[in-house]
């Protein structure tokens, strides 16, 4: 603990000086298998060769010019996410929730532009997490996470979880848009049913709203596909990234059709940091590493093959744990016992993982894992379980 941080987070007292692939060397001299990746960041692992090489030449050149001038880095990267999903623009910020920020903003400018200004409000869906900002705490809706922080931003309305009638109930002249999480992250890993999306979609259709897909956390190949939204077939109109797209290095994306983002012009949006060299350098690494043939049938692979170990493991500890749930290598444990404590455990023996909401324990591996990491997490899963009971 040091008494000049904000006290914010609630840490575990442990620092790291050396990463390896899936692995973590930490102060106490110990090596932990990384469930983790820093909440879904280090998608590519710790020093992972290609992201090494890329960084330490963009290192050399410079490192930020702003967004007065022209960056191939960033041009080149906007290309290859347009190119690999249904946008047609992508926009860089430098976190998950200023993506969010710029998704609102954009879905609000759509219909200024189309002369419906009033259509400003957006629907969100019980157990969202969109961001620690005013408006994205206001869209997420969480007590939690809002009180102490003044009014609630207005313009956003929440329904509950998985609940088509509600939805299109909450609907009103008013309404520009719903946002939604293909699968809640912070919520505790629960998918939104395909049949759902598509739906939203058909809704949106109907009504002149704009689909927005937070993929924060589910995007750049988390879930087996480089987008969470090829499983449903259906596209958003708006799709926030951040998380795995830097591979560690801190960046967000807002994309979208060029029909949503009408009126995203010179001048109406911008910041100064987003999708600097440096930033947009390590984007493209990640992206040829993950464009590769095979990148993502190893991350689905990998996925069934944990989800098939720790689904086991439930069945035997029914007392322990109640449900494993996910997809590809965004998986959920929800355990009876308490998830904080499991999590402690797990971490005594060397596995690290993160907690989520309705008491789930999240595996977030780097998408790099091969048979022997998923193994080794499975017999530490295990041993825990037996343990315990
Ligand atoms: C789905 C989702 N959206 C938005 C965010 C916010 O991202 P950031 O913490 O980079 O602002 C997160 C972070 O956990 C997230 O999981």
């Amino acid at each position: 603990m040091n008494a000049s941080l904000m006290p914010t987070y609630s840490r575990v007292p442990l620092s790291f000086d050396k990463g390896e692939g899936a692995y973590l060397f930490g102060s106490d001299g110990r090596r932990y298998l990384d469930f983790g990746s820093g909440i879904a960041v280090t998608a590519l692992g710790h020093a992972h060769p290609h992201l090494t090489e890329v960084m330490h030449a963009a290192i050399g050149k410079p490192w930020h010019v702003s967004n007065l001038y022209e960056i191939p880095e960033q041009a080149q990267l906007a290309e290859r996410l347009v190119q690999n999903s249904f946008a047609d623009y992508a926009f860089f910020c430098n976190s998950g929730a200023e993506a969010n920020e710029a998704a609102i903003k954009m879905m609000r400018k759509h219909h200024y532009e189309n002369g419906q200004a009033e259509k400003f409000r957006l629907i969100t869906v019980e157990g969202a997490f969109h961001g620690r900002t005013l408006s994205t705490i206001a869209a997420g809706g969480q007590e939690k996470y809002l009180k102490g922080f003044g009014p609630k931003a207005d313009g956003f309305d929440q329904v509950a979880f998985g609940n088509l009638n509600e939805l299109r109930a909450a609907i009103t002249p008013a309404t520009g848009g719903i946002l939604v999480e293909p699968i809640q992250g912070e919520g505790g890993i629960r998918p939104m049913e395909v049949e759902y999306l598509k739906a939203l979609r058909t809704i949106c259709d109907e009504f002149g709203l704009l689909l927005i897909y937070d993929e924060v956390q589910t995007g750049m190949g988390r879930t087996g596909k480089l987008f969470a939204y090829e499983w449903s077939g259906v596209a958003p109109d708006i799709m926030s990234l951040a998380k795995g797209l830097g591979g560690g290095f801190p960046i967000g994306a807002c994309l979208a059709t060029a029909d949503a983002a009408k009126g995203m012009v010179a001048g109406v949006h911008g910041t100064t940091f987003g999708g600097n060299p440096l930033a947009t350098a390590a984007g493209n690494a990640v992206m040829d590493v993950m464009l590769k043939p095979g990148f993502m049938a190893n991350v689905d692979a990998m996925g069934k093959r944990l989800l098939k170990g720790l689904k086991a493991i439930g069945a035997d500890h029914p007392k322990l744990i109640e449900a494993v749930r996910g997809y590809g290598l965004l998986l959920g444990i929800k355990t009876v016992v308490p998830n904080t404590e499991f999590q402690a455990r797990l971490r005594a023996h060397g596995l690290l993982t993160i907690t989520a909401g309705d008491n789930v324990v999240r595996m977030l591996p780097p998408l790099i894992i091969g048979e022997k990491e998923v193994d080794e997490a499975i017999e530490i899963v295990r041993t825990v379980a037996t343990d315990w009971a």
